[in-house]
């Protein structure tokens, strides 16, 4: 099969085209023709090596944890799913190998959500992590009717969801922090737009009132964001940060690293196919020019997601 791959850690250049053995299709596995693969940060940090102390990295190294496509074949335990089936999947394994940026991937089933026939695949491939992510992230936080948000990066991958979401899971008002040019796609999702940047801590207490404290924050950014939100919370056990760990921790914050969850994929894959989740894609690129899409991102401006078409 022909993959995207890299042999040492690096800046985008690392990753090639490459013709690689099709993956071993394990017992409780699932086997994919991959249409489409999510571009995600993640895939950026892998690529340069920033995650080798988190978990196991093997080379030739695929990048990737985002898919959807069709079954081509199933492992000898599997029974849920049949050659044929359209699925999608935020496929993150124990070991950092064989991702998606793949003609093929194989998959453990309990991965793998059923792509309704109305959400096309690009689509399908720019949901999963991103809204896990965003999902579980409001969850531990146990957002609720009533709650008052903010939300950081709202114009992201992870925050354009989120917006959305929370929303979904009752919120009153949901705040979002973007550049002025976001604004009102970040007022399309359902969101308050707020600028980020030093004088966020007022912007955010005025348009609230009263105490000018929130609710809920989700902290999709870091660094300043960061400690702006330890001022906006009401409850620290009631923020969360997705991108500092060791920060949140130390700050009584609560830490979210999103777990692959089937059952949550189908959920906001069908909320995708009832009209009530908007995914934006903002750019699609072919397989083979993965170095582009990876660009792109790091940038660190996309509106929504990047997806790469197989
Ligand atoms: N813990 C986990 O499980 C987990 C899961 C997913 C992602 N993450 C991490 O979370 C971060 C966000 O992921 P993502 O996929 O949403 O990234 P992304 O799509 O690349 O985020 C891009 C967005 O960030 C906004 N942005 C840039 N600087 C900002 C700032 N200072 N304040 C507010 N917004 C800003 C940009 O909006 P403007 O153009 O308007 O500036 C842009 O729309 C990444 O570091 C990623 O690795 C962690």
């Amino acid at each position: 099969m022909k993959a995207i791959a890299l042999t040492e850690f690096g800046d985008a250049e690392v990753m090639s085209l490459q013709e690689l053995p099709d993956p071993l299709l394990g017992p409780d596995q699932v086997l994919v023709e991959v249409r489409a693969a999510g571009v995600n940060p993640v895939d950026y940090k892998i690529r340069a090596g920033h995650l080798r102390g988190l978990m196991p990295h093997h080379t030739p190294l695929i990048p990737g944890w985002d898919v959807s496509g069709v079954v081509r074949a199933v492992g000898i335990g599997v029974v849920d799913w049949k050659p044929g089936d359209e699925v999608l999947a935020y496929a993150r394994k124990d070991h950092v190998q064989f991702g998606t940026y793949a003609e093929l991937v194989s998959l453990p089933d309990r991965m793998v959500a059923r792509k309704p026939s109305t959400v096309d695949f690009v689509t399908a491939a720019a949901l999963p992590l991103a809204g896990l992510t965003a999902l579980q992230a409001l969850k531990v936080t146990g957002t609720g009717p009533g709650d008052v948000v903010l939300v950081h990066a709202a114009a992201g991958g992870v925050g354009h969801l989120q917006v959305q979401i929370a929303r979904e899971l009752g919120a009153s008002r949901v705040l979002g922090t973007a550049s002025p040019r976001n604004h009102e796609f970040v007022r399309s999702l359902g969101a308050e737009p707020v600028a980020y940047g030093d004088a966020l801590v007022d912007a955010v207490a005025e348009a609230v009132g009263g105490d000018g404290l929130v609710d809920v924050v989700v902290d999709n950014v870091g660094g300043l964001a960061f400690d702006q939100s330890l001022r906006l919370v009401r409850e620290r056990q009631r923020m969360t940060s997705i991108v500092d760990g060791p920060r949140a921790l130390e700050n009584g914050v609560v830490n979210t690293w999103a777990r692959p969850n089937a059952e949550q994929t189908q959920w906001l894959v069908d909320l995708v196919a009832a009209g009530k989740l908007h995914v934006e894609v903002q750019q699609t690129f072919p397989l083979a020019e993965a170095v582009k899409a990876h660009k792109l991102l790091e940038g660190g401006h996309v509106r929504g997601k990047i997806v790469l078409t197989v």
